[in-house]
């Protein structure tokens, strides 16, 4: 059995105290059980990705960020490079996130620059993708998250190697109002289905087979709902919001992973 994604957004919150005292707290939660059969990371705000350095280099818990520059350097103010936060020991990235999308007007086609500059570094890409509940109510919810992922397709064939993809639908996020478990793996499923009818994947990732490509669920997980949305055949995992502020919460949900 492959290994679940729980991946925490910590979003714009926090301080350094609050920072220091959350991954303490994570370590002393983990000490006697590692989580060795899970992948756990923390996307944190550029300015605490030093504090994720120094204090989980020794332990299962890998971090990132969640957003990047297009670019690779250059007169771009305001702007971090994969590089930068390479150089911090990143494993990840977030891009495409709603929340940002809606705020800074991502394009797609930026998006799909981002997600070539992480990969250039060796880092994993977390690409969200979903629908607006306007768009599902009108039964398009499959053909948005589609044309989501064309833009990165033309970009080339194997792209989505080492490389996850989060399906978040935008009116489960902060919402307390999740996907059902049908909803997420339906989509989930197709998202596969999709980049392997495309011949993007191998076709044994349909399988759970290809360790490369993970297709996750965000929007509104918590300790509750978190277990029976990680054991659906085609959920690969959770992206976590609200609850990765709070160690206990984003353990929990960790531990519900961990033994599936
Ligand atoms: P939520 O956020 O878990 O608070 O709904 C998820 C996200 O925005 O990634």
């Amino acid at each position: 059995m492959n290994k679940k994604f729980i991946i925490g957004n910590l979003k714009m919150y926090g301080s350094i105290p609050f920072y220091q005292n959350l991954f303490q707290n994570i370590i002393n939660l983990i000490q006697n059980d590692p989580l060795k059969e899970v992948e756990a990371a923390l996307c944190l705000p550029y300015p605490y990705l030093y504090l994720a350095k120094e204090l989980f280099e020794s332990t299962n818990i890998a971090w990132g960020t969640q957003n990047i520059a297009k670019d690779n350097e250059g007169p771009f103010t305001g702007e971090v490079s994969a590089q930068m936060i390479k150089e911090f020991g990143s494993s990840y990235s977030i891009i495409g996130h709603s929340e940002r999308n809606t705020a800074y007007c991502e394009s797609n086609k930026n998006i799909a620059q981002k997600f070539m500059r992480i990969k250039d570094y060796q880092m994993c890409p977390i690409l969200c993708v979903g629908e607006t509940l306007i768009e599902r109510e009108a039964g398009m919810e499959k053909n948005v998250v589609q044309s989501q992922l064309q833009e990165l397709i033309n970009c080339g064939h194997e792209i989505f190697d080492n490389s996850i993809i989060a399906y978040e639908p935008v009116w489960a996020i902060g919402s307390d109002m999740s996907a059902s478990p049908e909803q997420a793996q339906s989509m989930c499923s197709f998202i596969k289905e999709f980049l392997t009818s495309e011949e993007l994947l191998l076709a044994n990732t349909k399988k759970n087979e290809n360790k490369t490509l993970k297709v996750i669920y965000g929007g509104s997980v918590n300790e509750k709902n978190a277990l029976q949305l990680l054991t659906l055949d085609d959920v690969d995992g959770a992206l976590i919001g609200r609850c990765s502020l709070d160690a206990e919460k984003f353990i929990k949900i960790c531990r519900s992973a961990h033994q599936i």
